[in-house]
């Protein structure tokens, strides 16, 4: 471990680190004087929905909070935004200040990936649907930072939204399977008023897209009230609320098990929708309970 790197902001109380063994001495140290470490990963452009992550992690009694700020190239295929995906560090930074976080990670993309870095983790077969089926590559790119983010800062507790909720279902189950000692906890999505789920890809939104987004929403809501007739039943009246839109192209909807395997004939559910608003993909989800059974079901 070299020990030379300095932090490469300190002000008021908060500490920008980019390099992973300054931070790592720190929540060390932090731990062994026996406070927790709480970690909320990020990948900037920062909102309301990343300020909730923050106020959950620093409601944890005796924590400390780490927020770290990282655009990670292995989580976009090359046909997708990783240039264009908004960036706001000085913007980001203030909100965490403004939410009293007091250490930040902001390593440089070399740093995460140095030359001949080779190892990454496959999310299993969950990795290749929904949007794994869309975003080849993409869990696998997404799991290798976390648990990169994992290996540096030893959290005790760690945030993730549910929004992004089949990255919140292969999170857990990568804690699981490979014993890593952290708590996860997922937090619900944070909305507009008008029930579009936050997200740093809203800003891609044109006027006409973002009027259509509302469907997504009332999709989810139509579906959950269709849960006392059946499965197929949310599926179809979800779909009916977003083929009504002329402004969106639906890519799935689909009623899963709270785990994301096949669909519960009956019990608690999870509707998840994906649609694009011109070049601009949206994904949602909501938990469905399902009070009726059903036969023919179609999947
Ligand atoms: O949800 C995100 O912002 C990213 O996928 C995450 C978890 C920070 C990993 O890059």
């Amino acid at each position: 471990m070299s020990g030379r790197a300095k932090p490469r902001y300190d002000k008021d109380g908060l500490t920008v680190h980019s390099d992973p063994n300054s931070l790592r001495r720190v929540t060390k140290a932090l731990r062994g004087s026996g406070r927790r470490v709480t970690l909320v990963p990020t990948m900037g452009a920062l909102h309301e929905g990343h300020r909730e992550l923050m106020r959950r992690a620093r409601s944890i009694p005796g924590s400390t909070t780490v927020v770290s700020l990282f655009v990670n190239p292995r989580q976009f295929g090359p046909t997708e935004d990783f240039d264009r995906y908004p960036r706001a560090f000085d913007a980001d930074v203030e909100m965490c200040r403004e939410e009293g976080v007091e250490l930040v990670f902001a390593p440089d993309v070399d740093t995460m990936y140095p030359p001949g870095f080779a190892t990454s983790i496959d999310p299993g077969p969950l990795g290749g649907e929904l949007e794994g089926a869309v975003r080849p590559g993409h869990f696998a790119g997404m799991l290798t930072v976390v648990n990169k983010l994992f290996a540096i800062v030893a959290p005790d507790v760690a945030f993730f939204g549910e929004k992004d909720y089949q990255q919140l279902t292969l999170i857990r189950r990568m804690v699981r399977d490979l014993d890593i000692d952290v708590h996860i906890v997922g937090v619900p999505t944070v909305r507009e008023e008008d029930g579009l789920a936050r997200s740093s890809r809203n800003a891609y939104l044109d006027d006409v897209g973002r009027r259509a987004s509302i469907a997504i929403s009332a999709a989810l809501a139509a579906g959950q009230y269709a849960g006392e007739q059946g499965p197929a039943a949310v599926v179809a009246a979800a779909r009916g609320v977003l083929e009504a839109e002329a402004a969106l192209d639906v890519e799935y909807v689909e009623l899963r098990d709270p785990e994301l395997g096949p669909t519960p004939e009956i019990g608690p559910a999870r509707l998840l929708i994906a649609a694009r608003a011109g070049k601009t993909r949206l994904i949602d989800n909501a938990a469905v309970s399902v009070v009726r059974r059903e036969t023919g079901l179609s999947g």
